[in-house]
């Protein structure tokens, strides 16, 4: 983070993040969001301009992305987090612009109209998502998955202090006056299944979307 830039979090909550990847947080997570995946592979998302993957944690989406061809910013509060990604990079031969900040102290956390693609997964920050779409070229895709707060009985990952969970519509209300025109490709509240980080079967309460920023 250059020197100039006020932080607008604790120190000690980049410090604490930076104790959990010190901990081994996520260290067995290597794969790639499922959803992520899944939107590729249905030719939703294009392998073609710059991406941003905003708290990045450890890369395993910007990776992906590296490998499908993107030319990726990776952005983490966690200096920790960074460095972990930034090795993996290099053992796989990955270039990826890691860079160490934190996105909810700029007053424009994204330069506009830069990125064909802008994902953000399980960084709760719904406050972000205008910027984010401003932040993309027209008919670029912005793909944001929030932890969704559950009160159903099921065994869920994630975080259990309710704060770190966004309501069903929290997503869409931050779609209102946003001041571009955008599509919303796809979009998802409830109960997923997943892997949990000993390999078994798991599940998540999740609210996802998908969006195209207008062409214009
Ligand atoms: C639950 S992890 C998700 C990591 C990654 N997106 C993934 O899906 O594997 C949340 C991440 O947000 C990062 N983070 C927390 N506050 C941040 C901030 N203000 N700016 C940038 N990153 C932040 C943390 O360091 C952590 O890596």
């Amino acid at each position: 983070m250059g020197t100039h830039e006020k932080s607008s979090i604790a120190v000690t909550d980049r410090q604490r993040w930076d104790q959990r990847y010190r901990d081994g947080i996520y260290a067995a997570r290597l794969w790639p969001s499922a959803y992520l995946k899944q939107l590729h592979d249905d030719g939703l998302i294009q392998p073609r301009g710059r991406a941003l993957d905003v708290a990045c944690g450890r890369g395993r989406n910007s990776l992906y992305l590296s490998a499908k061809g993107y030319a990726v910013d990776a952005v983490d509060v966690s200096a920790t987090a960074i460095a972990y990604a930034a090795n993996a990079a290099t053992a796989q031969h990955a270039r990826v612009n890691w860079q160490c900040r934190d996105v909810l102290a700029a007053r424009d956390p994204v330069p506009q109209n830069s990125y064909a693609l802008i994902i953000m997964f399980r960084f709760v920050a719904p406050g972000l998502v205008p910027s984010l779409l401003h932040g993309l070229t027209p008919g670029g895709i912005l793909i944001v998955e929030e932890h969704l707060q559950w009160a159903g009985p099921e065994q869920i990952s994630g975080p259990s202090n309710q704060r770190f969970r966004v309501t069903a519509d929290e997503l869409s209300m931050q779609l209102k006056a946003v001041g571009v025109a955008f599509d919303v490709l796809d979009e998802f509240a409830g109960l997923i299944a997943e892997p949990a980080d000993d390999g078994g079967q798991g599940k998540a309460a999740v609210s996802r979307m998908c969006i195209r920023r207008g062409s214009t």
